[in-house]
């Protein structure tokens, strides 16, 4: 039996990667599950597998800088799966660049997605939240990024800066109805995102395909690149009981990345 049985979560972005990893964990915990993305079909294979491993899921599909998709996604969820408890923000982009060459254009696309999805999430899941009348937990993607500005990812990185402040506001003003927000900020997780930002940074330096992830992974204590599961372990636990006294958070998995 899960340690959360008859909770519903929605995670965004769901549909691979970090994402998927924390729709397999969260339904091992025993949520019903959301699984929303941009990429239906992605989705849809993500709420099939967790059917098929005897757990509770639907797949919407979400372009989570649409304030009114993200609302429709969180009153499709309750419609269907029965309830609503957590809302994981965890859909992300990451374009790498350097910062004499970012335009407006690249700014205005990746706060969209980072950031006004974690303003439009929090929205949705209070206001929901506050009408089934119980409290519940926002968990926002932040990253390493968040806590310190990474050479070649300017933009990137303030947005997740945005995210650790938003995720400190909201605790603030959400606590009063039963409401805790926490972030997660992984350092280097084998995704599709992670091989996107190496090839775009290896290509502008003339560099071979493979080049950042040793640099980076060079200066991670633990020897080893994260896996998605590794982060998704500490989800679960920000969406489970045992970090009911924690709020306003966005602390470090990375390996040992970084030291706070
Ligand atoms: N991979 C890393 O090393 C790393 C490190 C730190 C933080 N993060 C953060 O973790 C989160 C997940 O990263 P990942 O590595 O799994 O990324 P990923 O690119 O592998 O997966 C992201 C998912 O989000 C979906 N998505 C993108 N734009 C969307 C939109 N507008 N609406 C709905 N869905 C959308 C994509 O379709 C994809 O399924 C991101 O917020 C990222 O910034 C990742």
């Amino acid at each position: 039996m899960g340690k959360v049985d008859g909770k519903v979560a929605l995670v965004t972005g769901g549909g691979q990667g970090i994402g998927r990893a924390i729709a397999l964990r969260l339904s091992q915990d025993g949520f019903a599950v959301a699984v929303a993305d941009l990429n239906q079909d992605t989705a849809n294979s993500v709420a099939e597998e967790i059917k098929a491993a005897g757990g509770r899921a639907i797949a919407l599909k979400v372009n989570v800088s649409d304030r009114d998709q993200v609302f429709a996604a969180v009153n499709e969820t309750v419609e269907k799966l029965g309830g609503f408890d957590v809302i994981v923000n965890n859909a992300g982009i990451a374009p790498a660049k350097i910062l004499e060459e970012v335009t407006a254009a690249d700014i205005e696309k990746v706060f969209n997605i980072n950031v006004n999805s974690v303003i439009w999430g929090t929205q949705a899941a209070t206001s929901k939240l506050k009408e089934l009348g119980h409290g519940g937990k926002i968990i926002n993607a932040c990253s390493q990024a968040g806590h310190v500005g990474n050479a070649n990812l300017s933009v990137y990185s303030a947005s997740k800066f945005a995210v650790r402040s938003l995720t400190q506001t909201a605790a603030q003003e959400l606590a009063k109805y039963g409401i805790t927000v926490n972030a997660y900020c992984p350092g280097i997780v084998q995704t599709p995102m992670w091989s996107g930002i190496d090839k775009d940074i290896t290509s502008a330096k003339g560099k071979k395909q493979g080049d950042a992830t040793e640099e980076f992974g060079s200066k991670i204590t633990l020897g080893r690149l994260s896996t998605p599961e590794d982060v998704s372990a500490f989800v679960s636990y920000l969406a489970g009981p045992d970090s009911d006294y924690m709020t306003g958070q966005s602390p470090l998995i990375d390996g040992g990345m970084m030291f706070l």
